[in-house]
């Protein structure tokens, strides 16, 4: 048996015939950007989520980008995120001058650790945003990370490029935060069918220069008031993930049952596995468990014709491009910790129950039970 890591095609195989249909409605209105799909799509996700607005643009980098600088960052001001997330959560805004800063992360959830980041913001002078990732699904302990940024007075922006759908208490994340920044990359739990992203607040004032930002800066037709881009979302892109969108809650249902199998057959092998908190709505973007044997784990699987993945290989303050900002091995241990333990394990809303119970088998194997 083969088991791929992600499996786009099968997963979009119930509703291929709406999408189809769906592209040549988009292809004879002849409006290609920003048009009613697009404005749909906002109203519907601002919605979905319980904030005032949306503003869809060209990635979930580009929301970041937009979303950040519409909280009204400047050049040399510092941001603060975890040194365990894809690279453009610090990337999407150094490029303009921001400053990274890490904070470590806790081991349960591999989130930003809020009493970590209460250190960080006492010693770092000029944080102006802080930006938790809500990563492989788990939202993080915004409760107390909104404490300890309002004690600083540093605005919050939730990268929630991978938790479209997941639930801190009884809030949507993506709605906790100052504004927040998903991702609809493909292999996202929404995904287009290319790069696309969105932007979500509660805040007129964010909004009004989000919308400004996502086309040349302008107020109105022709009118430029600051130096913006163009980070439209297409009306293709948005048409085809209001198709999408309707089953995202059913997906993310398969996604926890998905989830509760592997429990079951992994419970007595020496991995660790997810966590879910009990405030908790775990979307489980990635299924990630963690072994000091990973490397040796992941080879056997190979060979079982297992793909598997690793989120991620080298933390941020690690990598050749931020040196610069003079962080070392050891700067931050828990992070580092889990690099080398960490492993994806194959997790798509179409992933049959014989798969996972085929992977299980050969990671039992792998420890000789
Ligand atoms: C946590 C996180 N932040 C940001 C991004 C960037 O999103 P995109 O690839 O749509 O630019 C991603 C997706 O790759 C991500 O997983």
């Amino acid at each position: 048996m083969e088991v791929k890591i992600f499996n786009l095609e099968r997963d979009h195989h119930d509703i291929k015939g709406k999408l189809v249909q769906c592209f040549e409605e988009v292809l004879s209105e002849g409006e290609y950007v920003l048009g009613k799909e697009v404005k749909a799509l906002e109203e519907e996700f601002a919605a979905y989520i319980g904030v005032k607005y949306a503003v869809g643009v060209n990635s979930g980098t580009d929301a970041i980008k937009i979303g950040g600088l519409s909280t009204g960052l400047k050049s040399g001001d510092k941001i603060v995120t975890t040194p365990n997330t894809y690279i453009s959560t610090a990337m999407g805004l150094s490029v303009y001058g921001m400053r990274p800063v890490f904070c470590d992360i806790e081991l349960e959830t591999y989130n930003m650790d809020p009493g970590h980041l209460a250190d960080v913001l006492k010693r770092e002078k000029d944080v102006k945003l802080c930006i938790p990732v809500h990563l492989y699904g788990h939202p993080c302990r915004m409760d107390e990370i909104l404490d300890t940024c309002e004690k600083y007075r540093v605005k919050v922006m939730e990268d929630a490029c991978q938790a479209h759908g997941a639930m801190y208490k009884e809030k949507k994340v993506g709605s906790l935060g100052d504004v927040s920044a998903f991702s609809f990359y493909p292999t996202k739990n929404l995904g287009c069918y290319g790069d696309g992203g969105i932007i979500v607040t509660d805040s007129d004032k964010i909004y009004a220069k989000a919308v400004m930002l996502r086309t040349y800066g302008q107020e109105a037709k022709h009118v430029h008031v600051t130096e913006g881009f163009n980070s439209r979302l297409d009306e293709l892109q948005a048409a085809l993930l209001r198709v999408k969108f309707k089953t995202l809650n059913y997906w993310n249902e398969r996604r926890r049952h998905i989830a509760w199998l592997y429990r079951r057959e992994l419970e007595e092998t020496p991995l660790v596995l997810p966590f879910e908190a009990p405030w908790a709505y775990h979307v489980y973007h990635l299924y990630v468990v963690r072994t000091k044997d990973r490397d040796e784990l992941r080879k056997y699987l190979n060979e079982k014709h297992v793909s598997t993945l690793i989120h991620y290989p080298t933390p941020i303050h690690l990598q050749k491009v931020y040196k610069h900002l003079g962080y070392k091995k050891g700067s931050f241990p828990k992070a580092e910790e889990v690099t080398n333990e960490i492993i994806s394990l194959p997790m798509y809303p179409s992933l049959k129950q014989d798969e996972v119970l085929y992977v299980c088998r050969c990671i039992r194997e792998f420890f000789g039970k």
